[in-house]
Formats: structure tokens, sequence, C-alpha cells
């Protein structure tokens, strides 16, 4: 940011405390009020210059004064550099922040990065808690692919284990149609039905089922036929939902892939004894004391395969075939361990593995305690965002005139799908989620009306103008107090994407949105913006413009839509 100004400011330190190599680092200030940048470089340097923060800070602020970019610079605080820059130079400045409504290209020959999410346990429908892997998952792999990076969106659906083995059982038993022709709902209820009776005094059922997998295992085709006819069944489901959510893959490889693509990691690890024998015939990995990790289980002692032994099979031929520079895989809080244990056993393994991080979230939950639901054991997400798009087709009625929309069905799916999806990406996914119809569905505060809202706004000061792109002035007299907040925060736009990239948190996008929307809206009310003379005319269009570009592309990154009018 502000290259000019920083290559001064560097200068200063190094002429006045005659310090080299000191870079001085700028940031946004924490306030309103309190300039267009600030520094704390003089705290950082009191120790190594024997003087103290604020003395220090009143020297770069004398020596900066004169700088042809600064317009005022003050000392605050500890020794605070708050500085005001020309009207000239925000400008200037703004045209980063318009490069970075547009994705960049995908850099030339850069290793790609590996993006899992979603990743559901199919052969039922999608569940409300799959939401979260696949919106933040989304998102993150939408911000590093504007960002520059080559991303491949990768869905790892579980389409393989004991339960195809429990569906052919229930199947068998109570099947009422050939396997090609249910639906998921159909399967789902085979399903229910499967642990209904265990439940209900058959727990050999179970023992059915196992065998029947392991006739599956060993390639039975009439299984493999029910399977492949489950997960097609599945799949055109899913690509529904997904659509629905803006969600898109690039490689949906399931867990069935690596059937054949473990044996050659199980004879690595017995080779290299980094497998071992454990309880009952078992292969494990054991982990050094000082790592707290309890061992993993790689092959069961009846020789079955697991979930480990899929992800090592999976982690070497991600690494083989496409080179990665980095691996994110987003999931559930409670899979914490095993990818703890995955990373340790392949160190053990001394393969060299690129970046690796599980982007963990934390549980949702319904405000008002509703979590469970009428078909059994799942909320279906499908439901939830019929209920979505339903209460905001209420609140697109119950607003009469105020908005103003040639399709009220469309905009009642981008408020509905936007207000469950904005609810869970403004929060942060460390944490659990909470989620709130209301809140959500508000059109004030952080939701996803509000942020529908602004950015119509905005388009309809831009239509009443008849313009479309408006230039943004080389130079300003002087700005209001309101388009100089707004402008600040249109400066951070970049910052903001890259940190949130680089931290794999859509909510700090989400809530830096949230504040541009009210910056603008308050610039709205105060300043006349059609009707001014023309020198503010224009450049309040520009940032107006702006701010619609703004908002419209931090939606997209996180998966929304926003409407040109509302
Ligand atoms: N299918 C798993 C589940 O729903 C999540 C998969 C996570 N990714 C992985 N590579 N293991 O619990």
């Amino acid at each position: 940011m502000f290259d000019a100004l920083s290559t001064e400011a560097n200068t200063t330190v190094q002429t006045v405390f005659g310090l080299e190599g000191i870079s001085v680092n700028w940031q946004p200030p924490r306030e309103d009020g309190h300039g267009d940048l600030m520094t704390t470089i003089a705290l950082q340097l009191a120790k190594k210059v024997g003087q103290s923060p604020r003395d220090i800070a009143q020297k770069i602020a004398a020596a900066l004064a004169s700088s042809s970019s600064i317009e005022k610079i003050e000392v605050a605080g500890a020794g605070y550099v708050n500085v005001w820059l020309k009207p000239a130079v925000l400008l200037q400045e703004l045209k980063i922040t318009e490069a970075a409504c547009t994705a960049q290209k995908a850099r030339k020959g850069e290793a790609p990065v590996i993006v899992e999410y979603s990743s559901p346990n199919i052969a039922k429908p999608l569940g409300i808690h799959h939401i979260l892997s696949t919106i933040i998952g989304q998102s993150i792999a939408n911000l590093y692919e504007h960002l520059g990076y080559y991303v491949i969106h990768w869905n790892y659906i579980a389409d393989w284990g004991v339960q195809f083995g429990k569906l052919s059982v229930a199947h068998r038993h109570w099947g009422t149609k050939s396997i090609q022709e249910y639906t998921l709902d159909e399967l789902l209820t085979l399903y229910v039905r499967f642990h209904k009776e265990v439940d209900a005094g058959k727990p050999e059922l179970e023992e059915e089922a196992r065998k029947e997998f392991k006739k599956l295992e060993d390639g039975d085709a009439a299984l493999r036929t029910f399977l492949d006819a489950v997960v097609a069944t599945t799949k055109i489901s899913l690509a529904h939902l997904y659509k629905r959510l803006h969600v898109s893959f690039d490689v949906d490889l399931g867990e069935g892939f690596y059937e054949d693509k473990m044996a050659p990691v199980i004879e690595e690890g017995k080779r290299t004894k980094v497998f071992v024998e454990g309880e009952k015939g078992a292969l494990i990995t054991n982990f050094a004391e000082s790592t707290g990790l309890p061992p993993y289980m790689i092959v069961k002692g009846d020789g079955a395969t697991l979930y480990s032994t899929r992800d090592l099979a999976q982690m070497r031929y991600r690494i083989d075939t496409y080179h990665p520079q980095a691996i994110y895989i987003v999931t559930d809080i409670a899979q914490k361990l095993h990818f703890e244990q995955l990373v340790a056993t392949c160190k053990q393994l001394q393969w060299e593995i690129p970046a690796f991080e599980n982007i963990l979230f934390g549980r949702m939950r319904f405000a008002d305690g509703k979590m469970s639901t009428r078909t059994g054991n799942i909320v279906k997400l499908e439901e939830v965002i019929e209920e979505g798009v339903h209460r905001a087709a209420h609140v697109i009625s119950s607003r009469g005139e105020s908005i103003q929309t040639d399709d009220p069905k469309a905009l009642a799916e981008m408020m509905g799908v936007g207000a469950l999806v904005y609810g869970v990406l403004s929060q942060n996914r460390k944490m659990d989620i909470v989620f709130d119809w209301d809140k959500c569905l508000s059109f004030e505060g952080n939701s996803a009306p509000y942020l529908m809202y602004t950015h119509a706004r905005a388009c309809s000061v831009l239509r009443k103008a008849k313009v479309q792109h408006p230039k943004m002035p080389k130079d300003a007299h002087t700005f209001t107090t309101h388009e100089r907040t707004l402008l600040s925060k249109l400066l951070q736009f970049p910052s903001t994407i890259e940190a949130a990239r680089t931290e794999h948190l859509p909510h700090t996008l989400a809530n830096y949105l949230y504040q541009l929307c009210q910056d603008f809206n308050a610039f709205y009310s105060a300043d006349p913006i059609v009707t001014a003379p023309e020198a503010e005319r224009n450049l309040r269009l520009a940032l107006t413009s702006l701010t619609a570009s703004v908002l419209k592309t931090g939606a997209e990154l996180l998966t929304l839509r926003v409407p040109e009018r509302m």
C-alpha cells in the first residue's frame, strides 16, 4: 500500500536514527477519524534507539511532515503515528482496490492448491451440518482463485464403506423397487429402517451388512452395480444442491477410488516398520510420546482397511499426481485428531508433504434450538434452504412497494440462500455457529439482505445518474467526513481479501463488507450524490460505483449473489 510513502518513511528512519534495513509497517487505523494510515514503528524501535516511543514518533512525524503525499501527520497515544494523505494520493491508491475487483489470472507454472471441502457421506441426503464444510471451503477456494492461485476444488465423497452393506441388506429385505429407481429420500428410508430393525432386536443384521460389504470389497459384480447406482443417484441430487449454493468442484474422486491404491502404501509402511502389529493383529502407527498422539490404526485385525488407510493413499495420490504446493481439508473439529495422526504418519514414512492444514470449524445450532426433524435422524439441507427461500419470499411481499423487483421469485431464492450462507460465513468458523433466521433475514445489521440492499441502492444511484462506470477523478479539493471514511474503507479491500485468504477466515471479509455497507449508507444519507455540483458529483458517483463493485466481488467470494435492483 502507498509505495511512495513507504519508501519515504523507511529512508526517514534510516537518516534520523541511523538504522539500516528497517521497513515501516503501515496499517489502517483501528478507529475511524484517526487518519488514513498509522504505524507503530516508534513503539517497536524504542528499545533499539533508547528513546521513548513518543519522542521517536515526534521525530518521525517532523521529518515526514514535508512529504509530498502527506496532508497532516500526528502523534497519538503511546507513540502511534497517524497520517492523513493528500486527496490525489488516496484517489490514485484506489486503483488497487479497483483492480482487486477482477480475479487475477492464475500465475503460470505455479503448483496447484488443493482445497477439499463438502466431502459428504453419501447414500443419504445432505444434512444441514454439511453446509459448513461446503461453503466455508468454497469461499476459501474462491479467495485463492481470485488472488491468482491455481486451485483444485476437491470433493472427497464417502462412496465406500459399510453403509453400502447396510443399504444392500435393507434393499434385499424390504426393498420395493429396482435399485436405479430409488430416490435419495427412499434410500434414506431404507437406511433408517435398517437401524430401526437392529435396535428392535435384530443385531444379526449388522453382521450381515459387514459380510455384504466384505463381498463388495472382494469385487462382487452385482454389489458393485448396486453401489454405482446409489452413487449416481446421490450425485444427481448433490449437483442440484451445489448449484443453488454456487458451489462447484473440479475433482470428485470418492473413497472408493482408493480401493486399489492402499496396498502399496500398506506394503511401504510394513517394510519401513512405520506400521507395526497392534492388538488382535491390527496394523498401527505409534507416535513419540512427546506428540501426545494415541496410536493410529491403519488396518484392522480382520484385514479390513479404514478411513485412515484411504486418506494415506489419497495423500500419496494427490502428491504424485498434482505436485500441489498446499493441501487444505475443511472439516468438522471432530476430525482434528485423525488429521494430526495422518500428517504424523506421513512424516514417519518420510514423505515430503506440501503445506497442509485441516481447516476446522465448530458446531452449528439454531438459535431456537430446532435441529431435529420430521424424517428422523437428520435435518435435510434442502429443507432448510427451502425454508429460507420461503421466509425470504414472505419478507419481500410484506415489504410491499419498498422493494422493487421484476422477479420476486429469483430475489427470494437469492435472499433465502444468501441469508443462510451469509449467516454462517459471517461468524468465525473456529467457534460454534449459532444460526438465527430473524437475524439473518433482517434488513438492518450484519445480514445478507442488508448487503444485497446496499448493493442495489448503489446501483440505483448510478442508474439515476445514467452512468455506468464513472472514472475516479485524479484529484479533489477536499473530502467530506463521510467521503473520507468510505474511501478509507474502500482502500482496505485488497488487504482484507489477502488476509482472509492467508488466515482461511471468510468471516473477516464478511465483516469488512458489513462495515463498508454502513459507511456507504452513512455517506448516502449525508452527502447528495446525483444533485451535487459537478466536481463532487463525479467523485461521489465514482465512489458509489467502486462500492458496488467491491460489494459484488466480496459477496461472490463468499458464494453469495447480489441484485442490481431490489
Ligand atoms: N466424509 C467425511 C465425513 O463426512 C469427511 C472427509 C474429510 N476429508 C478427508 N480427506 N478425510 O466425515
